[in-house]
């Protein structure tokens, strides 16, 4: 049923820059938890955020949508250009900001609402559909996109909460395609989910990289190795290594990034 849809060794030939982070800083009070972090990371291909536990990742990745503006305590500075934009600008609304730049979350999260409400939730409010016929063509898609049509489609209006943790965890996915987001972060997605579920969802994202900049953090080098093209590797707050996913698992340039991927830090 399940193909590793990637594996070690397989690049891609798109080199496009989708977001450009320049000396990104990240301050909880006093705790420095992001220090002076550049890097580009690239249009339709899978980035991995991998590191020991509070090296930053999640801070970082919510940094792409403006989700730290969130936090009371939390203070961003420097750069984060979404195609040469800088996110941070006042001008940028962060509502319109997160339907671009979509984000899935480590435990599934659907609305308590129907199905259907779940991946209409966005459309709706961002106005993108002109009539119900139009609202209706979104969903399907959307649910299709998510992989997850054919287990919904006779019960739309079924609450979301009761369906199985693989299949609120796409359904998540769907609403947040459903806003035609560029950019999908994912925040340890498959760590609540069973092999199956887990396999479904890295089927769905290195489908979705044909069209989207997506970042994962995961705790599972496995994952990173099988669905990634890029691979930053975090320590401390630091942006360590970051490079091809092949490169940085068969032959790390720092000690740090060697010990971790071999078990000996994290
Ligand atoms: N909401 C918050 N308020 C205060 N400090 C925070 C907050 N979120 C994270 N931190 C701190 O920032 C640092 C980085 O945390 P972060 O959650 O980004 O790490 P992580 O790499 O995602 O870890 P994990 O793998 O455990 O999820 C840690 O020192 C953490 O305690
Ligand atoms: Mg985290």
């Amino acid at each position: 049923m399940y193909d590793a849809p990637n594996t070690l060794g397989d690049t891609v030939d798109q080199t496009e820059t989708k977001i450009s982070a320049r000396n990104v800083q990240v301050f909880y009070g006093d705790n420095h938890a992001i220090k002076d972090v550049n890097v580009d990371i690239e249009n339709k291909s899978v980035t991995a955020f991998i590191g020991p536990s509070g090296c930053g990742k999640s801070t970082f990745l919510r940094c792409i949508n403006r989700m730290n503006d969130t936090i009371d305590i939390c203070r961003v500075e420097g750069d984060i250009l979404l195609d040469g934009e800088d996110i941070c600008d006042k001008k940028v609304d962060p509502v319109q900001l997160r339907a671009k730049v979509g984000m899935v979350f480590q435990k599934p999260n659907p609305f308590p609402k129907s199905i259907y409400d779940n991946v209409a939730y966005g459309p709706r409010i961002h106005g993108l559909a002109k009539n119900k016929a139009d609202l209706d063509e979104i969903v399907e898609k959307s649910l299709r996109r998510g992989a997850i049509w054919n287990e919904v489609k006779d019960r739309l209006h079924a609450p979301g909460t009761g369906l199985s943790g693989g299949q609120q965890q796409r359904l998540c996915i769907a609403r947040a395609i459903a806003t035609e987001p560029e950019v999908l972060l994912m925040d340890e997605p498959c760590s609540a989910l069973d092999p199956i579920a887990t396999a479904q969802v890295e089927e769905l994202i290195d489908e979705l990289r044909h069209q989207y900049a997506l970042v994962i953090v995961t705790h599972s080098m496995q994952q990173a190795a099988r669905v990634s093209q890029k691979t930053a590797f975090f320590h401390l707050g630091n942006l360590v290594e970051y490079g091809d996913t092949s490169q940085i698992f068969t032959n790390p340039k720092d000690e740090r990034t060697e010990s971790y991927i071999t078990g000996r830090i994290g």
